[in-house]
């Protein structure tokens, strides 16, 4: 039997991937591991081992849910012991080596690995499981996308911000740079010379390797709200070739892991509250945008649980792939 290893094992994403290798049916020997705060600790019957140069004898897959100071850290070791490893950080998104991959629009570039299979980051993998049918259909060029990026998406430490906060209307924020209770935060990363932070860069450079679209534009305000878990992302797309709605509902329909909710004359639209916990993203609020006459210009406002499809769900699903490949 197989031994897989979870580093990062007590954070948000890595318990998350305890219970997605549960769900997902895939079995083998399972190791955690975190830093040596947590060594000892009981998790789902299993102990949390402190993460060093040997954890990774022995181990054939590690799902990797650390920071990218950590990762890099212990890549190396893991690089060493021949594991195969599912990362979660930004770390190696945009190696050349590194396929970069969501199981549904790009699962055949997980063949061409060496040893790293990376994870998009998680407002990229929401996105993309909602725009790469009318990709297919009318191929997209232009994106124009704000996100709502649930208190979560920052890890435990993100959610401890907003339940201190609620407790105590004087709490000190931690995770974020201002109170995040009954406020938004327009930052998300660092900012460069360009008044662009390092999250917003991400949608359009993970986006034109998962597509293999290089000339893709994308152009994204990240903002933190609060909401405890599933992110929300309001886009407008740009495509080359006319859209038909009526087409474009019928694929997304039947699109593998998205479910159309789209019926404004009832109300019914995505929202977080309803994406939480599962791993399907919601789409909907599809229209045309008026002041194109040609059609090539739509609307739309997705939702996915970030810490499922737009994290673990997803590393999971690639570790499946890769396990049936190997067979
Ligand atoms: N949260 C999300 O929605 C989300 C979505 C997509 C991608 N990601 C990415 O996934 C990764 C994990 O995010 P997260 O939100 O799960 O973070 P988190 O809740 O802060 O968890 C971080 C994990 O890293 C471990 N760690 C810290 N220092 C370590 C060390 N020196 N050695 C070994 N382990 C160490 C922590 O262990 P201790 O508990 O022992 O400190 C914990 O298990 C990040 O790269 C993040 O950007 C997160």
């Amino acid at each position: 039997m197989k031994t897989i290893a979870i580093a990062g094992a007590t954070g948000a994403v890595g318990r998350q991937m305890l219970e997605c290798l549960k769900e997902q049916k895939i079995e083998g020997n399972i190791k955690l591991l975190a830093s040596a705060r947590s060594a000892g600790k009981e998790i789902d019957g299993y102990i949390v081992e402190e993460l060093n140069e040997q954890s990774f004898q022995g181990v054939d897959y590690v799902l990797g849910a650390c920071e990218n100071d950590i990762t890099k850290m212990w890549m190396p070791w893991a690089q060493q012991a021949g594991c195969v490893v599912i990362d979660n950080s930004s770390a190696y998104r945009l190696d050349d080596n590194v396929p970069l991959v969501i199981p549904e629009i790009n699962a055949q570039d997980i063949a061409n690995h060496h040893g790293i299979i990376a994870n998009p980051n998680c407002s990229t993998i929401i996105a993309l499981m909602a725009l790469h049918d009318l990709n297919d259909l009318y191929h997209i060029e232009n994106v124009v996308c704000t996100t709502f990026q649930a208190v979560s998406g920052a890890g435990v430490k993100g959610i401890r911000d907003l339940e201190r906060e609620l407790a105590d209307e004087h709490a000190q924020p931690e995770a974020f740079a201002y109170p995040i209770a009954f406020n938004v935060i327009p930052q998300i990363g660092g900012f460069d010379e360009f008044g662009i932070t390092s999250e917003e860069w991400k949608m359009q450079n993970e986006g034109r390797k998962i597509l293999h679209s290089p000339n893709l534009n994308v152009n994204c305000t990240c903002v933190r709200v609060p909401v405890w878990r599933s992110h929300s992302e309001s886009i407008l797309v740009k495509t080359t070739q006319p859209v038909d709605l009526d087409e474009l509902k019928e694929r997304l329909s039947h699109s593998k892991g998205v479910v159309l909710r789209d019926d404004p004359k009832h109300n019914i639209y995505p929202m977080p509250i309803d994406t939480t916990n599962q791993d399907d993203v919601f789409v909907g609020r599809l229209r045309y945008d008026l002041a194109d006459p040609e059609k090539k210009t739509i609307g739309l406002f997705c939702c996915g649980d970030q810490i499922r499809k737009g994290a673990a769900s997803n590393a999971v699903q690639i570790l499946a792939e890769l396990i049936q490949l190997e067979k």
